[in-house]
């Protein structure tokens, strides 16, 4: 059976914007939010509100598709090879909430495992990434209208696409990084070693990378390196629902995903790990000197 992608992107982007509405109408409070693993790991009402609904209206237009979302995975649950939406309903729940607007609800398609269509969309700001595969990828936003991505350096200014910046070394780099819910153990250290070898003074003078973000929304991360808003994002950890919509945007904007851990240039969306690099020449080069920065090997996935 063909699938036309064209149509179920629309029909992802409409049931994005109604989650984007739901969100946008809860009144979340950190003191009232509830945990999973430990007090980082945070669920709220609204997550598991939005993605019950968001389940629905997919499954209105999409019956025979399969539906993985955050709040009812059950673990050791693989993912399906069939036709699959993958659903964050609120992925940034602990900036949510703290009332901080980095927020989205991330809605990807995967066939074959692999990730096809995403919609990310954060309704503080306006901003909707989509894309579908062999099609580009674009943001729609209340500043630019409908421009695709990459945007290019003056990008926050202008919009529109541009020639980008080739990615000539890592000590030129703006990168995102997340601590994750993990907080002890093998990773953890592996991330905090990381997190000073990218930024630390070297005793000979040596660089270090423009500056280190955690803003706490993966697939937003994900969209951010998309536009060339940053050149690397560095996550282990991370779900497919967290990684899904915004790999085919990243990758639909010219981007990659490579491990997190050193060495291998391929990565499966379950695999939990990723370095994803903006689109520009001279990407590899500076993938191997961040993976010089990783020390050990990181376990999660
Ligand atoms: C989390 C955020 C966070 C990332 C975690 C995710 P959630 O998603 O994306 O930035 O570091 O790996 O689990 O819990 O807000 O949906």
């Amino acid at each position: 059976v063909s699938i036309d992608l064209d149509a179920v992107l629309q029909h992802m982007v409409t049931v994005a914007k109604l989650a984007g509405t739901m969100i946008l109408a809860a009144r979340p409070s950190a003191e009232a939010a509830g945990t999973k693993k430990n007090s980082t790991d945070l669920v709220t009402e609204t997550d598991r509100a939005v993605e019950k609904e968001v389940f629905e209206k997919l499954r209105e237009g999409y019956p025979s598709f399969e539906f993985m979302g955050e709040e009812t995975y059950t673990p050791g649950t693989r993912l399906s090879a069939s036709p699959t939406f993958i659903v964050d309903p609120i992925d940034g729940t602990t900036n949510f909430v703290h009332g901080n607007p980095y927020v989205s609800i991330s809605i990807g398609l995967s066939i074959a495992r692999e990730p096809v269509a995403g919609v990310v969309y954060n309704p503080f700001t306006g901003h909707l990434f989509s894309a579908a595969r062999n099609r580009g990828a674009h943001l729609t936003s209340p500043t630019h209208g409908r421009v695709p991505l990459p945007m290019g350096p003056g990008l926050a200014r202008t919009g529109g696409s541009v020639d980008v910046d080739p990615l000539t070394a890592l000590d030129k780099c703006l990168v995102i990084v997340e601590w994750g819910s993990e907080r002890t153990g093998n990773d953890y250290d592996i991330k905090l070693r990381a997190f000073r070898n990218l930024t630390a003074a070297k005793a000979d003078g040596g660089a270090m990378v423009h500056g280190l973000r955690s803003f706490g929304s993966a697939a937003l991360n994900l969209c951010a390196v998309a536009a060339g808003w940053a050149d690397l994002s560095w996550e282990s950890g991370c779900w497919a629902w967290d990684l899904c919509a915004g790999w085919v945007i990243l990758t639909e904007a010219g981007g990659r995903i490579v491990d997190a851990n050193p060495g291998r240039w391929e990565v499966g969306l379950e695999e939990r790990r990723c370095l994803a690099v903006r689109a520009g020449d001279g990407w590899k080069g500076v993938v191997e000197e961040f993976w010089g920065c990783v020390e050990g090997r990181l376990q999660a996935g």
